[in-house]
């Protein structure tokens, strides 16, 4: 078999992951990896026994495809490269800064024939796969991701870090158009938002409440579903989906609490799961979503079939990605414009509710 040459432009923290998980798979060569930072392009080629590039520009000559993980604000430039040379890549999530720079990306992977696809890595989550696989008409969503402060992807705000996975996944499962967006945000650590909250609605009426945070001291990642089928409830960093749905004499005969003798009433919570609502735990498989990401772009790229996540399911979270951060940068935290607005600016707080910290070496 001809093994596919490929690249990492980008090895910092999730790259160099691409880069590990590429050395393992037998279809391909990893002919080098690019980093601006010298020491840390080659340390991780030293460990993947490939080459190590302080630049990208020679592996445009050298490989069949390559994926992109540099911060956001680069994937335009260096992307760009690549595509014009008609060469297929994975560029990590979110696609571009905006969704100007986002069509970009996709009209000149139109226009040079190359594959694109972009790292939206919890389509590949089996709990996720599990969930879209089943009839469900979602008409309320609520999602939540939320950690602590890494340090990293601080030239994009929460928003496009964390929440625009969700945003994907609920373009997936809602199959409608946003049709109204309401939310606000706080910088706590730099000049983009930190944690933030939307409720968007959609044209078919369903309603989604995204919430996420890089500054909870735990991290978790979930999304409950309600709708006419019963409820689903995802753990996405256990890789767990949970399933509800009304049983067939909840169905047929309905539940009328008042018409119920006081014992039969008292059974009824002992009865719930099981008599009247039926419930499985499905746990997914245990391959990691990154493997299975970088299996399937090797597999389009190979087969020429359309990745999973295209450049345009990218752009179509961008725009309401951008949809949410106007609504962000323009909440009036007191209700009317002449106030505090946007996600730098709070109202005066009226105390501490806690006691303050003494610092390390203050007076
Ligand atoms: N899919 C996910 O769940 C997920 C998770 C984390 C990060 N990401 C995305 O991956 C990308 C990288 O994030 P990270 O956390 O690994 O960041 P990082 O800062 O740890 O790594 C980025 C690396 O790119 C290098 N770099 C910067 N400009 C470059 C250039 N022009 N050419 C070559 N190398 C360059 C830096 O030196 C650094 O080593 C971002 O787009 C981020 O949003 C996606």
């Amino acid at each position: 078999m001809i093994r596919l040459r490929m690249a990492v432009v980008g090895v910092g923290h999730l790259g160099k992951e691409h880069a590990r998980i590429l050395a393992g798979l037998p279809d391909v060569e990893l002919v080098g990896v690019a980093d601006v930072n010298a020491d840390q392009a080659h340390a991780v080629a030293r460990r993947n026994s490939t080459r190590a590039f302080a630049d990208y520009w020679p592996l445009l000559n050298l490989v069949d495809a390559a994926t992109i993980a540099v911060p956001t604000s680069h994937h335009l430039a260096v992307a760009s490269e690549f595509l014009k040379r008609g060469i297929p890549l994975l560029i990590e999530k979110p696609l571009a800064l905006d969704c100007r720079q986002g069509e970009t990306l996709v009209n000149l992977a139109r226009d040079h024939q190359a594959l694109l696809q972009v790292g939206h890595i919890e389509r590949f989550n089996p709990a996720f796969e599990e969930l879209h696989k089943r009839p469900l008409q979602p008409k309320f969503v609520s999602c939540e991701r939320v950690g602590p402060f890494s340090g990293r992807s601080t030239d994009i705000g929460v928003v496009l870090d964390l929440m625009i996975h969700d945003i994907d996944l609920l373009l997936r499962l809602v199959r409608s158009s946003v049709s109204g967006v309401k939310a606000l945000g706080v910088c706590l650590f730099g000049r983009h938002e930190d944690v933030a909250n939307a409720r968007l609605h959609f044209a078919n009426g369903c309603v989604a409440e995204l919430t996420a945070s890089r500054a909870s001291p735990t991290a978790s990642r979930r999304m409950h579903v309600w709708a006419p089928e019963g409820y689903a409830r995802i753990d996405f960093q256990q890789r767990r989906l949970s399933l509800v749905q009304p049983s067939e004499q909840l169905r047929r005969h309905g539940l009328d609490p008042g018409r119920l003798d006081p014992a039969a009433r008292a059974r009824i919570k002992d009865d719930l799961f099981g008599r009247y609502l039926e419930t499985i735990d499905i746990d997914g498989h245990t391959q990691d979503q990154l493997s299975c990401e970088l299996k399937h772009f090797v597999e389009c790229v190979r087969t020429g079939t359309s990745p999973k996540v295209t450049g345009a399911d990218a752009v179509d979270a961008l725009v309401v990605a951008e949809a949410i951060l106007e609504s962000i940068r323009s909440h009036a935290w007191e209700g009317h414009a002449a106030g505090p607005v946007g996600p730098n600016q709070l109202p005066a707080p009226l105390g501490s509710l806690v006691p303050p910290m003494q610092q390390e070496g203050a007076a």
